[in-house]
């Protein structure tokens, strides 16, 4: 099948490649000239682990093309991958002008029959709205085709977006058109061998329903965070409390695990925008609004736990940072708690040393040469002057740690974990101070 994919980011590159990956033909189409050279030169804007192979197998096998040309992008797929940013507006909703801009663009240049699908993350209503800019532009050329709009969100992972594309846990489709719904069973028939894992729903509940995964997963996450507090203040460990309650199958072990909260491109967006889809139709959602709350009281943490360790004048000292993606295998680093504590510290006075295995370049671009930020080439050089270290990303490489070198390293021996990585009692008999979140 040819299929184009609109926007290469994390959803679209790893879509198209997916896609290609299992004999689709597929242009992806950016407007970013930067990124599309980045891609034709052989390498890849992003870090995700195994994607780089792919993209290089599927252009190598000439399945999979990359193009800044909308008028070429248009012609190609009979199917249309709309998988721009959605950005948050400033009152909180999704900010849907790139989603519109590319079914302008389809519109304005398509000669036969499309299957539109929307895999960005938007909210309901959205399919309507493409529908509209897509028929306006056809309009406007007197144009008479054809075409179908679907709802077909994204529920990958960063850091384990191949494996989740390849094998999904749920393919939502939603639409009522038959022919799209016939030609979608058969682009996701590769990804769906071992059992039906497609749901096709109206296009409404499908665009509902990535919001409801996404705040649901947030919604774990903040009762956990608020509870690890709870259990700070009262000299219970949260991590025996996980085992308890995740023990019953109601509740399971996922996504239980208490940090310095959640950032990324999805959660913090998406609650937000769901919030305000609430309060367009006059539904308040109260649960979610502690969700977010939540969620920005716990991003400060880290530096709560420092300045109640250290005093509110930071002037002269000096941080570790050990992670600054937002969460591992990722080089992400947008609403990341990191930010957050960087920013923290800066204003109280201290400066900070930064170790992250892939994300050090995003923040280079996100600080530019700002002195008060430096970088080490390893989690121990990360140490060297620091009074103190913080934990922000649960990296592989740190879970493992020699703490009398770590001892040695700093000079107050303390560590502020935001992702309870150690067992506390390891950590103390050492001679480390250790504040992790809700741990004994
Ligand atoms: N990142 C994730 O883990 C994830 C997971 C599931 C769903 N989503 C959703 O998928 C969508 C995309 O997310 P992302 O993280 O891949 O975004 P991204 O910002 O990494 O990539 C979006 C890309 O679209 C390009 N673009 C913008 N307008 C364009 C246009 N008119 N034509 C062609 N290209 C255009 C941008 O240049 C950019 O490269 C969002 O709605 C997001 O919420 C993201």
């Amino acid at each position: 099948m040819k299929i184009s994919v609109i926007g290469t980011g994390y959803v679209g590159l790893v879509t198209g490649t997916c896609l290609a990956e299992v004999g689709n033909d597929v242009l992806c189409l950016d407007l970013d000239q930067s990124k599309i050279d980045t891609l034709k030169s052989g390498g890849i804007p992003i870090h995700e682990p195994g994607l780089l192979e792919m993209v290089q197998r599927n252009v190598a096998a000439g399945r999979l093309h990359f193009t800044t040309c909308i008028k070429e992008s248009a012609a190609f797929g009979n199917v249309q991958f709309i998988a721009v940013g959605t950005p948050p507006d400033e009152d909180g909703s999704a900010d849907l002008q790139y989603v519109t801009a590319a079914a302008r663009n389809i519109g304005c240049h398509m000669t036969e029959y499309k299957v539109i699908v929307d895999k960005s993350t938007v909210p309901v209503g959205t399919a309507d709205k493409v529908r509209a800019a897509v028929a306006a532009e056809l309009a406007k050329r007197g144009a008479d085709i054809p075409f179908a709009v679907v709802s077909n969100p994204e529920f990958l992972k960063e850091g384990a977006a191949i494996e989740d594309f390849m094998r999904p846990d749920r393919i939502v489709i939603g639409t009522e058109d038959v022919r799209a719904i016939a030609l979608m069973r058969d682009i996701y028939s590769q990804f769906n061998r071992n059992h039906d894992r497609i749901v096709v729903m109206d296009v409404r509940s499908a665009e509902l329903t990535k919001y409801a995964a996404n705040s649901m997963l947030a919604t774990r996450i903040s009762f956990m965070n608020e509870l690890a507090i709870l259990a700070d203040k009262l000299g219970a460990d949260i991590e025996q409390v996980r085992l308890g309650i995740g023990a019953d199958p109601r509740i399971g072990f996922h996504f239980l695990y208490p940090g310095c909260g959640y950032g990324g491109s999805c959660f913090p967006k998406d609650v937000q925008a769901l919030i305000r889809t609430g309060l367009e139709n006059d539904v308040t959602l109260k649960v979610l609004q502690a969700v977010e709350a939540a969620n920005e009281a716990q991003k400060r943490v880290l530096l709560d736990k420092i300045t109640a360790r250290f005093g509110s004048d930071l002037q002269g000292m000096h941080f570790a940072i050990w992670g600054l993606a937002f969460k591992p295998d990722t080089d992400d680093m947008r609403a990341a708690s990191s930010r957050v504590l960087i920013e923290g510290l800066w204003a109280l006075g201290a400066t900070a040393t930064a170790y992250d295995p892939v994300a050090m370049q995003e923040s280079r671009r996100i600080y530019g040469a700002d002195a008060r930020l430096t970088y080490a080439d390893s989690p121990m050089s990360a140490l060297k002057a620091a009074d103190a270290l913080a934990i922000v990303t649960e990296w592989k490489e740190f879970r493992v740690q020699d703490f009398a070198a770590i001892k040695a390293a700093l000079k107050t021996p303390v560590i502020f974990d935001g992702r309870n990585l150690y067992a506390p009692s390891q950590v103390r008999e050492q001679g480390i101070e250790y504040y992790a979140i809700g741990r004994r």
